[in-house]
């Protein structure tokens, strides 16, 4: 078993570093890539298993690519060119791939399987089972803990010689972009025009990166269509470069943010305003963030260099929209908040108790193991800041951002700090360890993969 050993509290985090290519946007490059008329380049693919997932599944769809450590080269064999897989399709531990596949093998002439680990086959598939059938998808789940709800694996029948997905108009209960793409995916394939609408925008990388491709999608706020009449249903292929994650950035900010004279820079980072919730909850807790503009990367995505300058915080509060805009922070955000002054809150965060794991459960015991005051509401947390934080020895609960949220917690921690069961942290920021260890903090990875 891996795991993380911490000691602190760390001195002053210095310099500059880049973080994996964003898990989101490299999810849609390679699916897109697969899709496309003819080779794509991605450059500064993350190396996360969660991406080589995706890349995988589309080779097992018969999908010809060479991945690098950071790049990948796809030969793609257009929307109507992908083949049967000769077993099951292992979407590991992403929610991202198996929906988002959900929605694209919904409307093949094979059937396909989609499988998941432990923790991907206890999460909730009704939500894109559901609006899929009532397009005419032939698609099944498993029954499970909770009256109704659909869980993996997920088994689609082909569509036989005379069907068609047909159009949808569907109003999403919930903001979730695995939702939205999903659905939108299944509409490359359907007879008539899909249209969503969500109750808060959520992050709009399928809707950009299909309409740089020349897709007929258009937005207008939380309003998505996509209408294939007269498209010729073809895109060529690109080269796209993939811009860091904020998610995984997020936990750099935290620890320059948290650790006193620290001063360090995250280049080119994805600024895509559907995922800046963090930015803007930093900004509340008045943290100092300098920002270099980078331009537009991989189909029409913001970046830029933030740099962050430590100085004492204030609490804040995130909900509604700023929480859609932050969804996979709210860990991030929290060990923030531990060394902030005053009562920090995250409201309408009910949807984190199906991430990876049950994130608003998990941070909270993250956080009183390190000593601090907090509260486990329904749909969030009040996390009272400011206390001095002791180490603690504590598990990842097999998920990526509470493990790396407890190795940042341990950077202001006095003594030693270790985190369980890290092997997940390879999900999203496979040199998670590394990266905090060259900003000068004295972390390090144990234990045999
Ligand atoms: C993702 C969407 C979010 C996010 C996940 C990645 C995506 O999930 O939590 O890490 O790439 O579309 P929901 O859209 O279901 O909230």
């Amino acid at each position: 078993m891996k795991r993380l050993r911490v000691r602190g509290p760390a001195k002053a985090l210095r310099g500059a570093v880049r973080v994996p290519g964003d898990k989101s946007i490299g999810h849609r490059a390679l699916m897109f890539a697969s899709l496309a008329e003819g080779r794509s380049t991605i450059h500064g693919l993350s190396a996360g298993l969660d991406n080589r997932s995706t890349a995988e599944l589309f080779r097992a769809l018969g999908v010809t690519m060479e991945l690098g450590d950071d790049y990948a080269i796809v030969d793609g064999v257009g929307l109507f060119g992908l083949s049967m897989p000769r077993g099951d399709l292992d979407c590991g531990n992403s929610g991202t791939t198996m929906r988002l596949c959900a929605g694209l093998l919904a409307g093949q002439r094979f059937g396909v399987r989609l499988v998941g680990d432990e923790s991907l086959t206890r999460r909730p598939m009704r939500r894109v089972v559901e609006p899929l059938r009532a397009r005419g998808a032939h698609i099944a789940g498993r029954s499970g803990p909770k009256e109704g709800e659909v869980y993996p694996p997920l088994a689609i029948a082909p569509l036989v010689e005379g069907e068609e997905l047909v159009a949808l108009e569907y109003r999403s209960p919930i903001a979730s972009a695995q939702v939205k793409s999903c659905l939108l995916l299944s509409g490359l394939y359907a007879r008539g025009a899909t249209a969503i609408e969500e109750p808060v925008v959520s992050r709009d990388h399928t809707e950009r990166m299909l309409g740089a491709l020349g897709v007929p999608i258009q937005a207008v706020g939380p309003l998505v269509v996509l209408d294939p009449t007269g498209w010729d249903r073809r895109w060529p292929g690109f080269e796209w470069t993939v811009p860091g994650d904020i998610s995984g950035a997020a936990f750099v900010f935290a620890a320059a943010a948290m650790v006193p004279g620290s001063d360090v820079t995250v280049e080119a980072v994805g600024l895509n305003p559907t995922r800046t919730g963090i930015v803007d909850a930093l900004r509340a807790m008045q943290a100092d963030l300098r920002f270099t503009p980078k331009g537009e990367m991989a189909g029409g995505e913001p970046a830029g260099d933030v740099r962050v300058v430590h100085r004492p915080l204030a609490a804040a509060m995130t909900g509604g929209e700023m929480l859609t805009r932050m969804i996979d922070e709210v860990p991030a955000f929290s060990a923030i908040a531990a060394t902030a002054r005053g009562r920090s809150d995250v409201r309408d965060a009910e949807e984190l108790r199906v991430k990876e794991s049950d994130r608003v459960s998990t941070t909270a015991k993250v956080l009183e193991a390190f000593g601090v005051d907090v509260t486990e509401l329904q749909d969030g947390l009040h996390v009272h800041g400011g206390a001095a934080l002791h180490g603690a020895h504590v598990d990842s609960h097999g998920d990526h951002r509470i493990a790396m949220m407890a190795a940042v917690l341990g950077l202001v921690a006095e003594g030693e700090t270790i985190v369980d069961d890290t092997e997940c942290v390879a999900t999203s920021f496979p040199d998670f360890a590394g990266t905090l260890a060259s900003l000068g903090a004295d972390v390090v990875e144990e234990g045999a993969g």
